[in-house]
């Protein structure tokens, strides 16, 4: 199924309205117009940070302190950030019964700032630390300082309860996600590259239960192509403040919406 009006917000948001049982998967794209930067891209975290050097856990067993040099950036730039308009429209659509979850592979707990309620954390959080060694948790806020390396009470280097490459999903958080992803009606994609197993299988697993999958993004993906029923072509900020326009009833009409295929 493909958009074959000729106003791509309007068809997404009468599948939306009819279907009322959306799930959203977000990626970093969505945090970008709040001052975190994306992964991939010229300008994003991997550009600065060879991944395999910074992002893995092998790295982090073996030179803790050089991928602290890569979270103490992550964990400064996400405690400095706040909610864009984007958050907080997908929070605005779960109030009016719309969106029912959020599937975030964020780290940056702007969701849950923003109001939403049910978001399952895909690849963890930075609220949190864990040691690797003896198990126990801290809360970062109580054990990270910029520019020092929290240590554990039994001494060791602690890490951010995040999802290294390397690592496995928390398996509740898998579980249920692949269950809104079979269940829902409508799948919104937004601001993800799609290239990260296993997020990067959730638009299928939606695709292959019947759902319709919209994508919001800039730039086409590797998804545009295959899973993408419609693909608003936008920042998420401006594609879910015309979404909600034509959603929340009684708004003035929409000014002319993002462009899409
Ligand atoms: N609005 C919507 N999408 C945007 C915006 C915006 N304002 N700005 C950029 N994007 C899109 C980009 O076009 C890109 O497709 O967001 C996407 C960001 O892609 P990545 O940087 O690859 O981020 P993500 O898809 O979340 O990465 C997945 O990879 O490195 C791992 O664990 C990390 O969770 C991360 C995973």
């Amino acid at each position: 199924m493909r958009a074959g009006g000729s106003d791509p917000i309007r068809e997404a948001a009468r599948l939306l309205a009819e279907r009322r049982n959306a799930v959203a998967l977000t990626g970093a794209g969505i945090s970008v117009e709040s001052g975190i930067p994306s992964f991939r891209g010229a300008q994003g975290m991997w550009a600065k940070y060879d991944p395999m050097e910074y992002a893995t856990l092998h790295a982090f067993m073996q030179h803790p302190r050089k991928v602290w040099e890569m979270l103490s950036e992550m964990v400064s730039v996400c405690g400095g950030a706040a909610p864009n308009a984007a958050h907080k429209g997908l929070a605005a659509l779960e109030k009016l019964g719309v969106v029912r979850a959020v599937i975030t592979q964020n780290v940056d707990g702007l969701h849950q700032a923003a109001g939403s309620r049910r978001v399952i954390e895909y690849h963890g959080n930075l609220d949190e630390l864990i040691c690797v060694y003896c198990w126990k948790r801290y809360l970062m806020r109580e054990r990270w300082t910029p520019g020092a390396v929290p240590l554990c009470d039994c001494g060791e280097i602690l890490k951010p309860n995040v999802v290294l490459f390397g690592e496995s999903i928390p398996w509740l958080a898998q579980e249920q996600a692949e269950e809104e992803a079979r269940t829902c009606g409508v799948l919104l994609v937004i601001g993800t590259s799609a290239q990260v197993s296993p997020a990067c299988d959730i638009p299928g697993i939606a695709k292959d239960a019947g759902a319709a999958v919209v994508e919001i993004n800039p730039e086409p993906t590797s998804l545009t192509a295959s899973a993408t029923d419609i693909h608003l072509r936008g920042s998420a900020s401006d594609v879910i403040r015309h979404l909600l326009k034509e959603l929340s009833p009684g708004d003035e009409a929409s000014p002319s919406a993002p462009s899409g295929h």
